[in-house]
């Protein structure tokens, strides 16, 4: 079997930049794995005139020591200037990290603030006998860290220094990230290449990317690191593998991140030997609680554990008539001698839920099983619950669970990875996601309840509550792709703050990331503010959820995928209608899990917010919405219009040119251009897909006509086979053409003959690129080959839509190529290992820059 290559080959060299498409798609782009890819960057010529030239730790403690060398690190690569490590105090001004308490103590004619919440700083500039002092101060040494990065954050922003006097804390103790990871180096639902934690069923030797990524955690405020995946965990409660923690967790300490662990529920029978894993068996509460104190031993600090149960196939209490509060009670009880936290997951649901009953969903299960809970978990026990009630989606509603326990520790949980949202392929900044479900006011007890302050445990007054991230970094640039990182830096500062605006968070990491000229930052801010919503308008509406693969690889559309089985993320879609009906009224009843109020706006279409209207109700195909137009109508417009946002991004983009690092802007640009593309395998396949079940045309055309568009299975053909692709509608017209393998065929052709207007043009060819091989495409005209590439790409499955790729040519220059009629277009394909080097059509479109051209040129 042929290896997919990490790097595009260019045979023909005159189209510079498309092939770099394949670049990223491989997911082995090699960037070298250093925090300079991030935010961490440190460089630029910002002021420091306020800054002292040198700089103290007043406590001996690691955090400390960490916080003076990140100063001198940081300060002299952002102004180009050094700041010397003292050990004494100086005459000559000074910046002094340490607690409080250690301040009142080296300066005690000094106002210092009587108290600071925990992990929380003061950061204060002053004179002290005449000479500038610069104060970084902790609550305790962990807050001191947080304040040294939180001042370099201000001075890489260019932040206003001279009056610094600023006080902060974070708003939620538990600020952790989730990784995914398994023992064998694979990571579920990871997009940036292999595990930083594990290889080969064993921690890795080198654990130096851990440090580097404890750092840029610890940089946003991050306190907590889960390194395992929640599903498969028991191989981690070995001996051997305790060991192994233990190494993790020295390596991530220096920088006040914790270390926490996934658990089975039904460790003490696969590990321990047990007969039995019920929670309420003394032999099993026995077992965890000698196998938590090993832990401790080993690891004095560990964070706390996560459970995965009765979830997905993973085992759980329900094995034996007990509950979630008794499976996470007995881990509690085992972990409170030594201060650590069980975060359960609310996440359990039926997947064998039975299509046909019309009651039936798996949205209310959170909120059944855990609400009648409420008041039963052991106080450090937090119910860690997904952001909606189904999984991750780019649309769904809050989760009404937030707003249904009140004696209970919360914490919300989100997706840092972009599973549902691209896979790192698709620029998708999620600050604004997460800030709509963060200040969705669910009018808990008829008040004021933003899930902010839920999960700051502030509105029923719990001790504990937080945020955690999925996170899934890799060995290839942490989340494989650079502009994902503005989600990891999201995700922490969010954490620290969530009142902190999308649109301010995306102006900070761009300015320490990319660049601080002004149009730099607007035009990068426009495009992460634009991404989300963009992203939603071309692969789902009005609260359908992704309609992608769910059963699989859940990236390319598979809008059947979702229907007619046990998973119960259905859309309930006919030629009538679609929609689930979760009214209390007709319905699956989910609407009344939440508070009044709330329930109140979802129980009817009417004031259902537009973007949810479909979660909550089956309607017609011909209902209208509040603009008047009806849903089969929307349907086609945002699927045209999403389309063209994903092409206006790499318009944007382009801006930067010369303005930005040029390697950044080619690798950002490359993406971009296959976002685009794969766009428009969204838009075609949601449009035919509906245009057809519904028999109703688009007002403005649109659907099922392609004008310049020229398919594979009309071409006159050699070697090539005409095929059904499945599902039909990631295909245009449902078909493809295939390289025949019986006899194998060295190389297949299809041709067409032109017929439109003479002019310049792009020539778009729309194949699959297979897993298996490296398939070869050529495109030619009249004998003459244009450009060729490899279709090298490492995409997540075979199935066409995850496949569907878009090369465009667009002529020497860019200008377009010379096409007039009676031309032949010709594109070979060379198949390899299983890549048939299919081919979907070709497209002939209006160049841009030919069309600017001739527009410039006057009458
Ligand atoms: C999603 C994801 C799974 C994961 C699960 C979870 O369903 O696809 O891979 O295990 O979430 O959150 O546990």
């Amino acid at each position: 079997m042929a290896k997919k290559r990490i790097a595009a080959r260019r045979i023909f060299d005159f189209l510079p930049a498309f092939l770099l498409v394949s670049l990223f798609v491989a997911g082995s782009a090699a960037h070298a794995q250093t925090e300079d890819q991030a935010w961490l960057r440190y460089t630029g010529a910002h002021e420091r005139t306020s800054i002292p030239a040198s700089v103290r730790a007043l406590g001996n403690s690691v955090l400390e020591q960490s916080a003076v060398r990140e100063l001198q690190r940081g300060i002299a690569g952002t102004t180009g200037t050094t700041v010397m490590a003292a050990a004494n105090a100086t005459n000559a001004g000074e910046a002094v990290v340490g607690t409080l308490d250690e301040v009142r103590a080296a300066f005690p004619s000094l106002q210092v603030p009587a108290h600071i919440a925990a992990h929380g700083f003061w950061l204060k500039r002053t004179l002290w006998h005449g000479h500038p002092l610069v104060i970084v101060a902790g609550s305790n040494e962990h807050g001191a860290l947080f304040g040294a990065f939180d001042l370099l954050r201000r001075i890489a922003t260019d932040a206003d220094l001279t009056h610094l006097d600023a006080i902060e804390a974070p708003a939620m103790p538990i600020r952790w990230v989730d990784e995914w990871d398994n023992v064998d180096g694979t990571i579920t639902r990871g997009y940036g290449g292999r595990s930083i934690f594990f290889e080969g069923g064993k921690v890795r030797d080198n654990l130096t990317d851990v440090t580097t990524y404890a750092r840029l955690l610890a940089s946003v405020g991050v306190n907590g690191c889960n390194v395992n995946n929640v599903n498969d965990a028991a191989p981690f409660l070995e001996p051997g593998m305790i060991k192994g923690l233990a190494r993790i967790a020295d390596a991530m300490r220096p920088w006040g991140v914790r270390l926490a662990i996934s658990v089975d529920i039904a460790s003490p029978q696969k590990v321990g030997g047990l007969k039995t894993f019920d929670p309420l068996d003394p032999d099993v509460k026995a077992w965890w609680a000698a196998k938590i104190d090993e832990i401790y031993q080993q690891i004095p600090d560990l964070a706390g554990v996560t459970v995965k149960a009765d979830s997905e196939g993973q085992p759980g209490p329900a094995s034996y008539g007990r509950s979630p509060a008794d499976a996470a009670n007995v881990l509690a009880s085992a972990l409170a001698p030594h201060g650590g936290v069980v975060l359960y997951r609310a996440f359990v649901y039926n997947n064998h839920l039975d299509y046909n009953d019309m009651k039936a969903d798996r949205a209310r299960a959170a909120y059944d099983i855990f609400q009648p809970l409420d008041g039963h978990f052991a106080p450090n026990v937090i119910v860690q619950i997904k952001y909606g009630p189904i999984d991750f989606q780019a649309e769904e509603p809050v989760s009404p669970l937030f707003a249904g326990l009140h004696q209970t520790n919360e914490a919300m949980e989100l997706q840092i990875t972009q599973e549902y949202l691209g896979q790192q392929r698709h620029l998708v900044y999620l600050a604004p996601l997460w800030k709509e479900k963060l200040d969705f006011d669910l009018r808990a007890e008829d008040r004021s309840t933003p899930v902010k302050k839920i999960i700051e445990g502030k509105t029923f007054s719990q001790p504990l509550g937080g945020m955690i991230g999925v996170s899934c970094v890799g060995r290839d640039g942490w989340l494989g792709a650079p502009m994902a990182m503005a989600n990891l830096y999201a995700f922490g500062r969010l954490a620290w703050n969530p009142n902190l605006s999308a649109e301010q968070i995306a102006a900070e990491w761009t300015k320490q990331t990319i660049g601080t000229k002004p149009e730099v930052v607007a035009t990068v801010d426009k495009m992460l503010m634009q991404s989300w919503q963009t992203y939603v308008h071309y692969t789902g509406f009005l609260g359908t959820q992704t309609l992608t693969d769910i059963t699989g690889s859940h990236y390319g559309p598979n809008i059947e995928a979702s229907e007619r089985n046990g998973w119960g993320q259905w859309h309930r879609d006919d030629a009538k209608g679609i929609g689930m009906d979760r009214t209390v009224a007709t319905g699956t009843g989910f609407a009344g899990q939440y508070p009044p109020e709330v329930a109140k706006m979802y129980e009817s279409a009417a004031t259902t917010p537009h973007r949810q209207l479909l979660f909550f109700h089956h309607l017609p195909w011909t209902y209208k919405l509040h603009s008047g137009k009806t849903i089969i109508q929307y349907v086609y417009d945002i699927h045209y219009q999403g389309a063209a946002e994903a092409a206006q991004l790499g318009d944007e983009w382009a801006t930067l040119k010369g303005k930005i690092d040029p390697q950044l802007y080619e690798d950002e640009r490359a993406r971009l251009e296959y976002q685009a593309g794969h766009a428009i395998v969204w838009r075609d396949a949601i449009v035919q897909y509906f245009l057809k079940e519904t028999g109703i045309p688009d007002a403005l055309g649109r659907a099922g006509h392609y004008p310049g568009r020229l398919e594979a299975e009309d071409a006159r053909l050699t070697g090539y086979k005409i095929v059904d692709i499945k599902p039909w509608e990631d295909a245009s017209g449902g078909k493809i053409v295939v390289c025949d393998q019986s006899p194998a065929q060295k190389t297949c052709t299809a041709e067409w003959t032109y017929t439109g207007k003479p002019g310049r043009f792009n020539i778009a060819v729309q194949y699959l690129d297979l897993r298996d091989g490296v398939a070869h495409f050529t495109l030619g005209i009249n004998g003459t080959e244009i450009v060729s590439w490899a279709a090298d790409a490492l995409f997540p499955s075979n199935l066409a839509g995850d496949t569907s790729t878009r090369f465009t040519a667009r002529g020497p220059d860019g200008r377009g190529i010379e096409l007039k009629p009676g031309d032949v277009l010709r594109v070979e394909g060379a198949p390899d290992a299983s890549d048939p080097a299919e081919l979907d059509y070709i497209q002939i479109e209006r160049n841009a820059a030919s069309a600017a051209k001739s527009a410039t040129k006057g009458p």
